[in-house]
């Protein structure tokens, strides 16, 4: 099994280009079974996931001719409406199938995804959210078969904020008979990201980016051609590296106006940010001061960004509260960063992080994406050789991450 060898202790120095967003990326796709001529996705980033998502399409007869950088998916001849268990439990967002395949299709089998390593994560706003749009929904053995001749728009209010829950309902309610309401709709810039490939392939979509989505059912939706938008958490990752080795780094391509909560808290360790249009520049030179932060949904400090700044406070000055809101067991990295000697207690979801002078290398084992992230920033910090096992999670969300962070001067190999 591949593995990442890390040699910290350089401060990363350079220019980096962001990457499409893996979590635009793939609702994206998974709107191209809505349309009956081809959508063109550009900016695709080249990961493993947008590779099981193409994967999942073509078993159901999608048409995809993929370059390095882009795919174009025909699903005007849609043989199957199902997503097999195999695929689902590679990748939760597999989902995002449901909402469209019943829509179109009239109906859909889609494996019900399993418990995870970050907390529960049901799906049960995705079918309630259906159902009240008039699909009649069983579950057998594992699996969601979702039956609806033409599905009715719906006033739907989903009691906890959800990302792909809302991606899944708005991308249905497109082609419902009638208006649809989503209320307390996640506001995530992914969402916007969806909403504006939807509309450029006839969606009638009002109020994308604010908690309540309206939705104009049109009977069929056309092709398109969509460039995905920047990945503003392979971005924040890249600033908290900057600023966790003391480096001076510019990002290109970057998503500026859905980085603010992430740069408002580098700004408060210490870190000169100047911001472009397209461009962040990060310069930090002396050890990072410790800062506190709770997650929250769009626009508050986003989950996916909380493991990355606990390796940033385990070497900052001072001692911070980390408390995640959205899932209930998202602190997986933190015993293995106490093996690079980090001090962190955790009370209930918060974890606490006294923040030490340096930290020093050793074996550690990656247990989900992120938490991935946050072991290899605290690999470049730590002294001598940190040995990240399990990398195949950061391969599903983090493009070539070895060789972009090695043109910055970090010293970190692939090695088997
Ligand atoms: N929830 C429910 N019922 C539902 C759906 C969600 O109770 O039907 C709960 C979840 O258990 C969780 C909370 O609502 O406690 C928020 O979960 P959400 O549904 O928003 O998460 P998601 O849509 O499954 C997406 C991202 C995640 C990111 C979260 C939160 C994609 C493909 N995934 O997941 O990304 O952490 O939103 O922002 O968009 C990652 O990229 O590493 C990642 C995990």
């Amino acid at each position: 099994m591949q593995k990442l060898s890390i040699h910290g202790g350089v401060a990363l120095a350079g220019e980096v280009r962001v990457a499409g967003a893996k979590n635009a990326a793939l609702p994206i796709l998974a709107a191209s079974l809505l349309a009956s001529a081809p959508l063109r996705v550009t900016n695709l980033p080249q990961l493993n996931d947008v590779r099981t998502m193409i994967r999942l399409l073509e078993r159901m007869g999608v048409k995809a001719e993929t370059g390095a950088h882009e795919a174009t998916l025909d699903a005007s001849g849609l043989t199957e409406a199902f997503a097999p268990y195999d695929l689902v439990k590679t990748m939760r967002a597999s989902i995002l199938a449901l909402g469209p395949l019943t829509a179109r299709h009239g109906e859909a089998r889609v494996s019900l995804p399993g418990g995870c390593a970050i907390g529960e994560r049901p799906v049960d706003l995705h079918i309630k959210g259906l159902a009240a749009m008039g699909a009649t929904i069983t579950i057998e053995a594992g699996y969601i078969h979702a039956t609806a001749p033409r599905l009715k728009g719906a006033r739907i209010f989903m009691d906890t904020v959800t990302v792909t829950g809302t991606e899944n309902l708005m991308m249905a309610a497109c082609l419902a008979e009638g208006e649809t309401a989503l209320e307390n709709a996640a506001r995530e810039p992914e969402v916007v990201d969806l909403a504006r490939c939807l509309i450029a392939m006839g969606a009638r979509i009002h109020g994308h980016g604010t908690d309540v989505i309206s939705i104009e059912g049109v009977k069929s939706l056309g092709g398109a051609e969509h460039s995905v938008m920047p990945d503003r958490i392979e971005a924040g990752t890249f600033l908290v590296a900057a600023a966790a080795t003391r480096g001076n780094v510019t990002l290109t391509a970057a998503p500026v106006s859905s980085l603010e909560a992430v740069i408002d808290k580098l700004r408060e360790a210490g870190a000169s940010i100047a911001v472009g249009d397209d461009t962040v520049r990060i310069t930090l030179r002396q050890r990072p001061r410790a800062v506190s932060l709770r997650t929250a949904p769009h626009p508050g400090f986003p989950t996916d960004m909380q493991a990355q700044f606990i390796a940033l406070n385990a070497v900052a000055d001072g001692t911070a509260h980390v408390t995640e809101t959205i899932f209930e067991n998202r602190f997986m990295h933190v015993q293995e960063l106490r093996r690079l000697g980090a001090r962190i207690d955790i009370e209930g979801n918060t974890a606490i992080i006294a923040g030490v002078e340096r930290l020093t290398g050793a074996a550690v084992m990656a247990t989900d994406l992120r938490a991935s992230a946050s072991l290899v920033i605290a690999g470049l910090v730590a002294q001598g050789e940190t040995l990240i096992d399990r990398i195949y999670h950061l391969d599903r969300g983090y493009e070539r991450i070895e060789s972009r962070l090695s043109a910055l001067g970090a010293r970190i190999a692939r090695v088997s």
